[in-house]
């Protein structure tokens, strides 16, 4: 795994966001997969503004989201279908028709679960798969426990989770207690990663993921089995490596010359 490490959030978010703007300008047909969260907001306002300069077409690109409430319709305020409009979507100039989600609404959520593995693979497989990390460990909403060959499938959300995620509702409304997510079988068959994470919540799931035992008690290890993973973190972030000297050897200030 790659770990680029820089001093603050707003470096890590400017050196994530030039890493994803990079491929999308050499590879403008890419077929990116997407994360949701606090984390990859300023993100997203990165690659807007990038846009608006005219750095940056999103017009050949196919998205794939990480996952989405069970139960919620792409208009509901607290879905991932509305967040991704507000934050991306309707910014850029990229094809709505080529943005999918899973269907939160679906009649049917283990019948959408198939049909979502199906539109991936139907479009070649995903190039560069965007990932945030839970304070568990999550990626996607692959709680703790959760199969490292899993495939997108309904999940039951933690209780951490849904606190972690009570600010995106309205007070009194129940936080959905099941998503679909993209399993960890489909992450890993992503051609690539990118994985954002700032702040000292995060530094102790960090800590896990790059240097603890893999297992599925913390579904992000099984990152360290991806040949091509690129984790940017702040210093925040960074903070409980034992091997943080050695990343900052190899890659000083975060500097990465081959960007796979
Ligand atoms: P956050 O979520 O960016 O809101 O911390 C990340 C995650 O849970 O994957």
């Amino acid at each position: 795994m790659k770990v680029l490490i820089l001093e603050d959030a707003a470096a890590a978010v400017a050196r994530a966001a030039g890493l994803v703007s990079a491929t999308v300008i050499s590879r403008p047909e890419i077929v990116l997969g997407l994360a949701t969260g606090g984390t990859m907001l300023p993100l997203y306002a990165d690659l807007r503004r990038r846009h608006a300069e005219g750095s940056l077409s999103f017009a050949g690109v196919t998205t794939f989201n990480l996952d989405e409430y069970v139960g919620l319709a792409p208009a509901h305020p607290g879905s991932y279908h509305t967040y991704m409009r507000e934050a991306l979507f309707d910014h850029v100039d990229i094809d709505p028709a080529r943005t999918h989600l899973p269907r939160g609404d679906a009649a049917d959520p283990r019948a959408e679960a198939q049909r979502y593995e199906q539109a991936i693979t139907d479009r070649g497989g995903i190039d560069l798969q965007l990932l945030g990390i839970g304070r568990n460990g999550h990626i996607g909403f692959n709680e703790p426990t959760s199969s490292l060959g899993s495939r997108t499938r309904i999940k039951t959300l933690t209780i951490e989770t849904r606190e972690a995620n009570r600010r995106y509702f309205t007070e009194g409304e129940e936080v959905p207690r099941y998503a679909l997510s993209m399993g960890i079988g489909t992450i890993m068959e992503a051609r690539a990663c990118l994985l954002l994470a700032t702040g000292s919540t995060k530094a102790e799931a960090c800590a896990r993921m790059i240097e603890g035992a893999i297992g599925a008690a913390c579904p992000a290890t099984a990152l360290q089995m991806h040949p091509r993973v690129t984790a940017v973190l702040d210093r925040e972030a960074a903070a409980a490596l034992e091997l943080k000297d050695y990343y900052d050897h190899v890659h000083p200030e975060g500097g990465d010359t081959v960007f796979d």
